[in-house]
């Protein structure tokens, strides 16, 4: 079923678990994310990016909206990284129940503008919003300790910002990075316990493919109700194709299409596991 994206995080958050949102960009993904949350028993997200929605059109949103509305476990669909008026709109006139409006490139004032309006018109139509405070970078080599710390968020501004917005979640930046960690993950779980004391939303941690499971449980236990999961899922598809392009003789593009489908839901299944919502689909029905 399609699920209220707000009860989803509130559930999590009183029980203690978080949400995987996993990024997807075809039919394959949005089956293989749905078949993982079905057979784990878990709630879950379909995320999509504009830039996805950008390259195949409107009809991958309709897809993850009946996707889940057919699935037989709670589903949301999310809006990721939205930096524009124009593409929240666009989704939420589509039903789309959960969008991030994110301006966290912009100097905070203009994010408080940015993330307070997204949030008024996601309100007005019945959606929820997702804030970022501080910056997450694709890397963070090369950074000094200053530079590193200037990007995290700031858990006294933090107070401030979920007020200002009046924003349903916050996605935290506390050394997480979106892609590859380069070495050992190094994320400020000091700072995230003094975010999670300065604000009561729930919080979420993008960047969240390459995380051990021991900092994954750390994460939650302070606060972390949902995490983005995009690089892991998307290269267990592309190694499949690219096994596929390399193998002698041609491949039927249906077993390619299963090849893909499971690779991905394995990725899912264990992300799930880790993120201990396996199980919790009644809590969240
Ligand atoms: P990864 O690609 O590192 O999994 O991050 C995904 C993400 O945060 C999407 O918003």
């Amino acid at each position: 079923m399609l699920a209220s994206a707000k009860e989803l995080l509130l559930t999590a958050q009183r029980h203690g678990y978080a949400l995987g949102a996993f990024n997807v960009y075809n039919l394959e993904g949005v089956c293989a994310v749905v078949r993982a949350a079905e057979s784990e028993c878990s709630p879950v997200i379909l995320q999509v990016h504009p830039a996805a929605i950008r390259v195949v059109g409107k009809p991958l949103v309709a897809l993850c909206l009946a996707a889940a509305r057919m699935s037989q476990v709670p589903v949301g669909v999310h809006l990721d990284h939205s930096t524009s008026d124009a593409d929240i709109r666009g989704a939420l006139d589509l039903g789309v129940p959960s969008i991030m409006a994110d301006g966290s490139h912009l100097p905070y004032s203009e994010n408080v503008a940015f993330a307070r309006e997204m949030a008024a018109i996601a309100h007005a139509s019945g959606a929820i919003a997702e804030v970022e405070l501080g910056r997450l970078t694709g890397t963070e080599d090369g950074l000094t300790v200053s530079e590193r710390n200037a990007k995290l968020t700031d858990p006294a501004q933090a107070t401030e910002f979920v007020r200002e917005t009046g924003a349903d979640s916050l996605a935290v930046c506390i050394g997480n990075v979106h892609g590859h960690y380069h070495g050992e993950p190094n994320l400020d779980m000091e700072r995230l316990s003094r975010i999670r004391s300065a604000v009561d939303v729930p919080l979420v941690l993008h960047g969240a493919s390459g995380l051990p499971t021991a900092m994954v449980r750390n994460a939650i236990g302070l606060g972390v109700c949902k995490f983005n999961v995009n690089t892991e899922l998307r290269e267990a598809f592309l190694g499949v194709l690219s096994s596929s392009a390399g193998s002698e003789g041609k491949r039927d593009l249906l077993d390619v299409m299963k090849d893909g489908i499971a690779a991905m839901q394995s990725v899912a299944c264990s992300k799930i596991r880790d993120f201990g919502s396996n199980g919790k689909c009644s809590l969240a029905a």
